[in-house]
C-alpha cells in the first residue's frame, strides 16, 4: 500500500513537473477537483480523442454480422432545457448519499466510508474509520491496520480476532458511523444532487434555472430524431460525442480520477430490441479491446460484468472496463443495455414521437440503446499509470543511471519525434533544425539543442516520445542520422532525405 501511494505520488509529481496536468488556478491555491492540462497533458488528451474519434466514428471495426458500422458524430450545448434532466431522472435520482463529520465538519460520500471495528471477544482492539473506493472489506481492513501501532496490536492477537465493516450509510445497530479523519461522529446519510446549478438570463429564479450537463448522453438522445430527420442513416446505427461533463462530487480524489469537471466520450448505438442483446456483447467486447490495443495490455486491465443486484432499474445488461490504479481497482468505461428506456422518457416529457419506422418490415419501434461511456480524463490517467516506468540508462560516460519513462502507445504519445545536434556547431543544428521543419507538418516533433545528448534523450524518454533523431558528425560525411527508440534505447543509421526519414517514423508509428 505504501509503496502504491508512493509510486501515485511519483506519478502525480511527474505529472506536474513534466507538464501534463497542473492543479487548476494553482496560484490561487487551486480548487478541489479541477485540473488543468498542460502542454504535454493537452496532447496526450487530444491524442486519446482522436483515436477514439477515428476507430467509433470515421472507421469503426466491421459489426457482429460483418458489414461496416453505421456511426455518425454531434457536439451538443453543454446547457439544455432542464426538462432533459427531469426526463432522464437526474433531477430526481442523480443523487449521492452524504455524510458529515459532527466533529471536524468534514463531508464524504457516505458510500466510500466505513467503519472498522476488531473485537477479541468483548474487547475492541481498533473502531475506526476508513475512506475506500470500493465496497471491499478487505481494504477497508488493509487501512485500518495502515498504522503501525494498531498493525502491531492487531498482528499479536491476529487468530483470536473478529472483523466487522459497516458501510456509513449502513451504520445503526450497534454500530456508529466514524469520521476517517478525526474519528469523530457522523451525521446520517443524506441525498445530495451533484448537478452543478446556474441561471440563464438576467433573472435568477426557478424559471431561469439550467444544469451543467453531468452527462452528454442526454444531448444525444434529445437530438436522435434530428439526426434520423436529417441523415439516411437507418437503424442500427450510433451517435457519438466527446464534451466536458461536470459532477459536484462530494470527494473528488485520486488525482484526475474522481474530477468535478471532466471529459466523457459517449457512444449511444439506437438498434432493434431483439437486436440488443448481441449488439451489447459485441460493444463490450470492442470496447475492452480498445484499450488493449491502445497500451492497456498488463494485467491491470478487466472487464467486469455488473451482477444482477447492481443493475440500475432500466438496464437489462452493464459491463466495466476496470483498469488497477496504484490507488486501487476503479472503472475506465461502462457498457450499459439501456433498453428503451431514455428514448421512452424523453417521448413522454417533450410529447414528440421517438419511434423509429422501418421501412422493410414495416414495423414501429423505440430502438433499444447500447450505450459504452468512458471518461476521457480517466482513460488518460490510466494510460499514465501504465506508461510509467522506471529503469536504468547509460549516461554519457557510460554509467548506468536510474531512468524514467513513459512507455506511451506511440498513437498516444504527446511527441512523436524529438530531433537534436550533436553539438551546436558544425552545420549540426541547421541540419537539425531542416529535418524538424520537414517533419513538422505530418507530426508532433520537438527541438533541442541545449545540454548533454544523453541528458536531452532522458527528458524525452520523461515525455514519452518513442523516438529521437540525432544529426551528429557523421551526417555530413554521408547524409544518415542516428534514430533512437525510447524503449530498446536501440540507435540505427538512417538516411536523412525527408521521405526516407518520414517514411521510416510514419512506419514505426503504425507498429
Ligand atoms: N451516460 C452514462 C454515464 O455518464 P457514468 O458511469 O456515470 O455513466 C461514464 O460515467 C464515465 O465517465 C465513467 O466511466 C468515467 O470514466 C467518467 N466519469 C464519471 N464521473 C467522473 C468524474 N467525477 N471524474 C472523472 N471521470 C468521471
Amino acid at each position: 500500500m505504501a509503496n502504491e501511494q508512493d509510486l501515485m505520488e511519483r506519478i502525480v509529481a511527474l505529472a506536474k513537473r513534466r507538464g501534463f496536468i497542473y492543479p487548476s488556478s494553482e496560484i490561487y491555491g487551486g480548487i478541489n477537483g479541477f485540473w488543468d492540462y498542460g502542454p504535454l497533458g493537452v496532447e496526450l488528451k487530444r491524442n486519446l480523442k482522436d483515436a477514439w474519434w477515428q476507430d467509433v466514428v470515421r472507421c469503426p471495426p466491421p459489426g457482429p454480422d460483418g458489414k461496416p458500422l453505421q456511426m455518425v458524430g454531434l457536439d451538443c450545448s453543454i446547457i439544455m432545457n432542464p426538462k432533459v434532466w427531469e426526463a432522464s431522472g437526474h433531477v430526481v435520482n442523480f443523487n449521492d448519499p452524504r455524510v458529515d463529520c459532527k466533529q471536524c465538519k468534514a463531508r464524504f460520500r457516505a458510500d466510500k466510508v466505513f467503519t472498522v471495528i476488531a473485537r477479541e471477544g468483548e474487547n475492541i482492539l481498533l473502531s475506526v474509520g476508513v475512506e475506500a473506493d470500493h465496497e471491499d472489506p478487505a481494504k477497508a481492513v488493509a487501512l485500518a491496520a495502515a498504522n503501525a501501532k494498531a498493525r502491531r496490536r492487531l498482528e499479536e492477537h491476529a487468530d483470536r480476532l473478529v472483523w466487522t465493516v459497516v458501510r456509513a450509510d449502513r451504520a445503526g445497530q450497534g454500530v456508529a458511523a466514524l469520521c476517517p479523519l478525526d474519528g469523530g461522529p457522523l451525521t446520517d446519510a443524506r441525498k445530495f444532487n451533484m448537478m452543478f446549478k446556474s441561471h440563464a438570463g438576467a433573472m435568477e429564479d426557478s424559471a431561469s434555472l439550467v444544469y451543467l450537463r453531468p452527462e452528454t448522453a442526454q444531448g444525444i438522445f434529445a437530438n436522435y430524431k434530428n439526426v434520423l430527420d436529417t441523415t439516411r442513416i437507418k437503424v442500427p446505427f450510433g451517435i457519438a460525442q466527446i464534451g466536458k461533463a461536470f459532477r459536484n462530487e462530494i470527494n473528488p480524489r485520486n488525482f484526475t480520477f474522481r474530477s468535478r469537471e471532466f471529459e466523457q466520450m459517449e457512444i449511444e448505438f439506437f438498434c432493434h430490441p431483439s437486436q440488443a442483446d448481441p449488439w451489447y456483447a459485441w460493444w463490450r467486447d470492442a470496447r475492452y479491446k480498445w484499450y488493449v490495443d491502445h497500451g492497456l495490455k498488463s494485467s491491470k486491465l478487466r472487464l467486469r460484468d455488473h451482477a444482477k443486484e447492481e443493475l440500475a432499474h432500466y438496464a437489462r445488461a452493464c459491463a466495466d472496463v476496470e483498469y488497477e490504479f496504484p490507488f486501487g481497482i476503479s472503472e475506465l468505461e461502462g457498457i450499459a443495455n439501456r433498453t428503451d428506456f431514455d428514448l421512452s422518457q424523453h417521448q413522454k416529457f417533450s410529447g414528440r414521437d421517438m419511434t423509429y419506422f422501418d421501412d422493410e418490415t414495416k414495423e414501429r419501434f423505440i430502438p433499444h440503446v447500447i450505450e459504452p461511456s468512458g471518461g476521457i480524463d480517466r482513460a488518460a490517467l490510466a494510460f499514465l499509470c501504465e506508461a510509467y516506468c522506471e529503469d536504468e540508462a547509460p549516461d554519457e560516460n557510460g554509467a548506468m543511471q536510474k531512468r524514467t519513462v513513459l512507455r506511451f502507445h506511440p498513437r498516444l504519445a504527446p511527441v512523436k519525434a524529438a530531433i537534436f545536434p550533436l553539438v551546436k556547431k558544425d552545420g549540426m543544428p541547421e541540419k537539425a533544425l531542416e529535418i524538424y521543419t520537414a517533419l513538422r507538418p505530418h507530426m508532433t516533433a520537438f527541438y533541442d539543442e541545449k545540454g548533454a545528448v544523453g541528458r536531452r534523450y532522458r527528458r524525452q524518454d520523461e515525455a514519452g516520445t518513442p523516438f529521437c533523431i540525432t544529426v551528429d558528425g557523421q551526417t555530413r560525411e554521408d547524409g544518415t542520422v542516428t534514430i533512437r527508440d525510447r524503449d530498446s534505447m536501440k540507435q540505427e543509421r538512417i538516411a536523412t532525405d525527408a521521405q526516407t526519414l518520414l517514411g521510416c517514423l510514419q512506419d514505426r508509428l503504425r507498429r
